[in-house]
């Protein structure tokens, strides 16, 4: 399998802003592609240009063999667009949202009438289908907008963080309906800055920070890139600058991020350095009030590359 979608050296600027700052990469064919970053990163501008509604500055895309320098229609036949923001008519049922849709790539009749009842199934909002979308749940909205996003099949879909500010069960429901798709075949490039879901979800992740890509590989690659340290998270009541500085004195303490409550300690090994750890945040005042210690994920890699917390 050959590659579907090939990011080029992507420039886009914002007047003297460069929003995406020369990122390349390529979607295999079949796979699940993660675009993981903090907010501002790039990643809707990427796609943005990857979509056609923003032209590159400098570098190329290209989709199934069509460069977005022209071919832009034939660009976006291939793709399905899933928008950060929720694209559907509040006073419009779901049913007539996905038609509108559906008839906006070209099908009618027959074709249209089962692509629309597809899509309520896909969404698992066909016994609701006609209630007016003003009605529904942020959770359900974002359904029916994945729903629309995939009514005409497209080769690749494009996801934009499509599970912020959702309740866990639609979550869930998208999560697994991103499974599904690409298991019947769909290219998926997925956005996020839930390391979480592109960890469970993504073949290949391509970690962006301020308009670059910093760190691609599968999770396995990318987990080398702390090489083979523990991941201390250690809650605590309080933590203060001097605190910080001792953790980061003691002996086998790589690197020590903060947030609100709790500390992330990287080690090349943890059993030397607990102990030690936990007497000098007790003897500096700062309660523990919990340690555990985990392999590297996608948080600790993004810490280790650019000394901040994704979720800042
Ligand atoms: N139309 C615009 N005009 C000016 N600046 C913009 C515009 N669109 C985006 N930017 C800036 O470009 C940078 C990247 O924005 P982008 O929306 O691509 O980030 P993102 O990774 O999608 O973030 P988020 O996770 O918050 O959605 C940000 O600093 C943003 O303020
Ligand atoms: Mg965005």
């Amino acid at each position: 399998m050959g590659s579907i979608v090939q990011v080029t050296d992507l420039v886009k600027r914002f007047g003297d802003f460069t929003a995406v700052d020369g990122v390349s990469f390529s979607i295999e064919e079949g796979e699940v592609f993660g675009l993981l970053g903090p907010n501002g990163a790039g990643k809707t501008t990427t796609i943005s240009t990857i979509s056609c509604l923003l032209s590159p500055d400098g570098g190329d895309v290209v989709v199934s063999g069509h460069s977005v320098h022209g071919a832009t229609m034939a660009v976006k036949r291939e793709l399905g667009v899933v928008p950060q923001e929720i694209a559907l008519y509040p006073t419009l049922s779901a049913g007539e949202n996905l038609a509108f849709w559906g008839r906006m790539y070209g099908l009618s009749g027959a074709a249209l009438k089962s692509a629309v009842n597809e899509a309520l199934v896909l969404a698992g909002l066909e016994d609701r289908s006609k209630e007016r979308v003003e009605k529904y749940s942020g959770g359900m909205k974002r359904r029916i907008n994945i729903a629309a996003g995939v009514l005409h099949h497209p080769k690749v879909l494009l996801m934009d963080e499509p599970t912020v500010g959702i309740d866990p069960q639609s979550r869930n429901h998208i999560l697994q309906t991103v499974k599904d798709l690409n298991a019947s075949g769909m290219t998926v490039l997925y956005t996020s800055h839930y390391m979480e879901e592109v960890e469970f979800l993504c073949d290949r992740i391509a970690i962006m920070d301020h308009g670059k890509i910093i760190a691609m590989g599968t999770l396995n690659e990318l987990r080398e890139v702390v090489g083979g340290m523990d991941v201390v998270d250690v809650k605590v009541e309080s933590v203060s600058d001097s605190v910080l500085e001792c953790v980061r004195a003691i002996p086998g303490v790589k690197q020590v991020d903060r947030t609100d409550s709790a500390l992330q300690v990287l080690t090349p090994g943890s059993g030397a350095v607990l102990g030690k750890l936990v007497a000098t945040l007790e003897s500096e005042g700062s309660h523990v009030t919990s340690i555990t210690v985990t392999e590297p994920n996608l948080e600790s890699v993004f810490l280790h590359l650019t000394g901040k917390s994704l979720r800042d």
